[in-house]
This record gives C-alpha cells, structure tokens and sequence, in this order.
C-alpha cells in the first residue's frame, strides 16, 4: 500500500505522493484522460488530491468524476483572485471562492483551503485569516492553508494562522525547504513541483516554457542521477525531505502517476545521492530564491 503520514496536526493523513491535479485542467486533456487519471489515482491508493480555482477544468472534472468517491480523498484547493469576475483579495471574494469550488467538486466540505499565492502586503491585513477561520467554523473548510513561497510564506508560517501549507519543494528549490519547512512541525506540508516541472525532457533551453528556470538551474548544478531515471531522482529528493508530508507530482497520464507512485515507495535516496545534491546547492543554489 501507498505509505500515508499524518498531516501535520490537523487530524488528515496524506499518502506520501497527491495527485497535482493541475494538468486535468487543460482543455486538451480528454475527459476520459481526466476520468482515468483521476480515479487510477484513488484505485493506486492516492489520498490527496490538489488542485485550484484557477486550474481551468480541473475543479469541476474531480466535482464530475469523483463525486461519488468524496470520501476516500483529502481534497486540497487555492483560491484567490485570479478566477472569474474576481480582481481583488477581498474576504468577499475568498468566501465567493470558496464556494465556487464547493459547487464545482461537489464536496460537502474542502479539506484545505489555500490562499493561492496571497501576497505579503495581504497577509499582514489579517482580515482573509480571519475569513478562514470563520469558514472552518462554518464547517465550508476543514482546515485554513497558505500556498506560496519566500518571505510571504515565512510570514505565514509565524503568524500561527494556517494550518496547512503547499510550497515549492524540489533538487532545484530549496529556499523554502532549508529556511521554513521545520519551523512549526505542527502545519501539514504540501511539497507543489516536486519533480521541478520535468525539465529534462528538454534537450535545449525551452524558452518561455513553464520549465525554463529549472532547467537553467539543473544546468547549474550539474547534478547526477546515477542509475536513477530524473524522475525517480528528483521525486525520492521531495518526498523524504525533512518536512514534507506529501507531494504532489502533476501529471494528467495514470502511466506517470504509477511510475511515480513506484519511485517514491523506493524510499529515500541513498546518503551520497543527497550529499551531492547538498553540495551542489551550496556551490551555485543558495542564493537562489524560490520559484513563486
Ligand atoms: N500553489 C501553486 O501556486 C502551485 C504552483 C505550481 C504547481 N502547483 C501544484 O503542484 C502540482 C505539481 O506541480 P507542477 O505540475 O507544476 O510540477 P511537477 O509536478 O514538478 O512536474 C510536472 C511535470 O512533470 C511531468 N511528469 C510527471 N510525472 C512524470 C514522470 N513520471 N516522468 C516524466 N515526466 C513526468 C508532467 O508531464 P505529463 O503531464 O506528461 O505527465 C508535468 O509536465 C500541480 O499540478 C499543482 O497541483 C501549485
């Protein structure tokens, strides 16, 4: 079976990879790919899923294809101000997001909800924190999260007002990981990217892809899997770093998610695998702040 950890101190346990539910949301994914990657996620043993109001069809395909099997996921969403007729962070608008994906995923209740990427300026208002809390004591959220990276998210994590977070993890982002994770062992962690957007499927630098700064950065550091296939390497590094209770590698193909769910349950990688990456990060990376 898939191992499961606990969730930090929220009551939720979490199989050790989630299903990004990202990639379902394009539109030229098939609502057949979306159904079969979907529901070969629970049947493997898959616990989290995590997706957002803003991630196109995604919502509404779990809401279509896992309506009836609610139960067996921790269901993990953002919201914010970047879906529809929303341009502001607005309580209202949080609680309209809300909403919106409680609609849409035909849940009774979301499990996490996050502010997605909820800028610094915002936090320190207050007032969506307390949006939250007024939300989980309606019972619409079962648990207050923060998604970002950086200063934000070590704003976030000291203020002692969420109890989740969902943040950028992997061999080529570790800002996050060796500045904040570890602070506050009672929030359950959500490692987003963990496989650094698969940047080796590119030969040459794919400017203006999603995984250009990865792949710059994997040219940096110079990195060597051994026998290792980069997917393997790369997601053993996210799911056994200090810190992390899950990670959810985004894929929209049941193959991947299988091949992920294989390498992850390899365990961690061995000591002299995570001494170079160590090393490498300290030669070139660490000044290098995290993706956002
Ligand atoms: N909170 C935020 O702001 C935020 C930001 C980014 C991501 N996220 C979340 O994190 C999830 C993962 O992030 P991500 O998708 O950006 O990055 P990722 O998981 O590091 O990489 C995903 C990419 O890797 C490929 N892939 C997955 N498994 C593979 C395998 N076994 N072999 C080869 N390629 C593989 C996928 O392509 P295929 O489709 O071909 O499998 C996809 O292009 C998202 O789905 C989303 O839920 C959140």
């Amino acid at each position: 079976m898939l191992e499961r950890r606990t969730f930090g101190d929220t009551g939720l346990e979490v199989s050790i990879v989630g299903l990004g539910a990202g990639q379902i949301g394009e539109s030229d994914v098939t609502e057949a790919e979306a159904a079969e990657v979907l529901n070969g996620a629970l049947d493997l043993g898959v616990t989290l899923i995590d997706t957002a109001a803003s991630y196109g069809l995604s919502e509404e395909r779990i809401g279509r294809h896992l309506g009836g099997r609610r139960d067996e996921f921790v269901l993990s969403t953002k919201g914010g101000p970047k879906i529809d007729g929303q341009r502001d962070w607005s309580p209202e608008g949080v609680l309209a997001s809300i909403e919106r994906s409680l609609r849409l995923t035909r849940s009774e209740r979301i499990d996490l909800f996050y502010l997605h990427s909820c800028p610094l300026e915002i936090l320190r208002r207050g007032d969506l924190q307390d949006t939250l809390d007024a939300a989980v004591g309606a019972g619409k959220i079962g648990v207050a999260g923060y998604s970002g990276d950086n200063e934000p998210l070590a704003f976030a994590v000291d203020s002692g007002r969420f109890g989740a977070i969902e943040t950028s993890v992997n061999i080529a982002d570790q800002w996050n990981l060796r500045n904040v994770l570890r602070r506050r062992p009672e929030l359950g962690v959500i490692a987003k990217r963990p496989i650094a957007n698969a940047p080796w499927r590119f030969p040459e630098r794919p400017t203006g892809n999603y995984a250009e700064l990865y792949w710059e950065r994997l040219q940096a550091l110079n990195l060597d899997p051994g026998d290792l296939d980069w997917a393997e390497f790369a997601l053993r590094f996210t799911v056994y770093a200090p810190g992390v209770h899950t990670a959810i590698a985004g894929t929209a193909k049941l193959a991947h998610l299988r091949s992920n769910i294989t390498a992850a349950s390899n365990g961690p990688l061995p000591a002299a695998a995570l001494e170079g990456i160590d090393r490498a990060w300290r030669d070139v990376g660490s000044d290098w702040p995290a993706s956002t």
